[in-house]
């Protein structure tokens, strides 16, 4: 774990946000936005390579950043990611948990195993913890934490069952911990991604064999998500704008939970909850 020597230029009033897994896909785009919009961003990756591009972007486009590489589910990591976003002014504004994975898989539940429990806790749930936990003698009124939780914390998911747990583990500590930071005027709140087109769950690799014409009848708003669409409500949650908003996990899922197993028809003709031929 090191940190990138390039450290960014903050001014006195820049907020210093936070960003784990900022290189690429979900957190990449965010990091990418709130750097857009001025802030300082403190970009955690276990990709150094991807990290270094992440930071050369933001840069050339005019935005300040640090670089701390690193496994997130590392403590000793998430004590540099905080040290390196204390010393741009003092404090941390915002701090946005992204790290996450279905991965290590497993068949079914029946064929998972203790180790890989113990993994996606780590990858889903217990960073999440140490990072805020972390951050909690920085934070001040005005501050927000938002973690990426995932629609399957509220539907079901097959061969998934521990992460799903874990996720919906996230969304009840947003709720949680809300409450607690609410009298210090931080909020927390929570992002639940779908069908995302990332390197974890490219858009190929979701259609592999299917018909691409087919997406619209899956999602309500007809197509899959990209990053940006979760970057524009991070961005929200983590601006003056949400003020009033804490302790919720907004799905960015365009409608799929809405839906809830509703799917389109193939002849037009309204909707089905039981998938029909083309
Ligand atoms: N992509 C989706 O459709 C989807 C759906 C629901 C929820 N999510 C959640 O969104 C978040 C981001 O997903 P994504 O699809 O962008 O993931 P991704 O795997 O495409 O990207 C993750 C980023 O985090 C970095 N990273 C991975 N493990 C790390 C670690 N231990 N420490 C530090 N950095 C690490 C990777 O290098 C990469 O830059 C995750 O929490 C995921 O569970 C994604």
């Amino acid at each position: 774990m090191t940190q990138d020597p390039a450290r960014g230029t903050a001014q006195d009033g820049t907020p210093v946000s936070i960003v784990t897994g900022g290189a690429t896909g979900i957190g990449g785009a965010i990091s990418r936005a709130l750097a857009t919009r001025g802030d300082h961003v403190v970009l955690n990756d276990i990709d150094v390579t991807a990290a270094a591009e992440t930071a050369t972007a933001i840069r050339t486009d005019g935005g300040s950043c640090t670089v701390v590489e690193g496994d997130v589910t590392d403590d000793g990591v998430v004590a540099a990611v905080v040290e390196a976003a204390v010393a741009v002014r003092g404090v941390v504004d915002h701090l946005v948990n992204n790290v996450g994975d279905f991965r290590p898989a497993s068949r079914d539940f029946a064929h998972s195993t203790p180790a890989q429990w113990q993994r996606l806790y780590e990858l889903n749930l217990r960073h999440v913890l140490a990072m805020s936990h972390a951050v909690l003698p920085y934070v001040v009124a005005g501050s927000s934490i938002v973690n990426v939780s995932t629609v399957e914390a509220f539907r079901g998911i097959p061969a998934s069952a521990p992460y799903s747990a874990f996720k919906a583990g996230v969304a009840a500590f947003t709720k949680s911990l809300a409450v607690e930071l609410g009298p210090r005027g931080v909020r927390v709140n929570a992002i639940a991604p779908d069908l995302t087109d990332t390197a974890q769950t490219s858009r190929a690799a979701m259609l592999r064999g299917r018909d691409e014409e087919l997406v619209p009848l899956w999602l309500p708003l007809g197509r899959f998500a990209e990053a940006e669409d979760h970057a524009r409500v991070v961005t929200f949650l983590t601006s003056d704008d949400a003020r009033f908003v804490t302790g919720h996990t907004i799905p960015v899922d365009g409608g799929t939970l809405a839906a809830s197993g509703w799917y389109r028809r193939h002849d037009g003709k309204g909707w089905t909850n039981m998938p029909d031929r083309p």
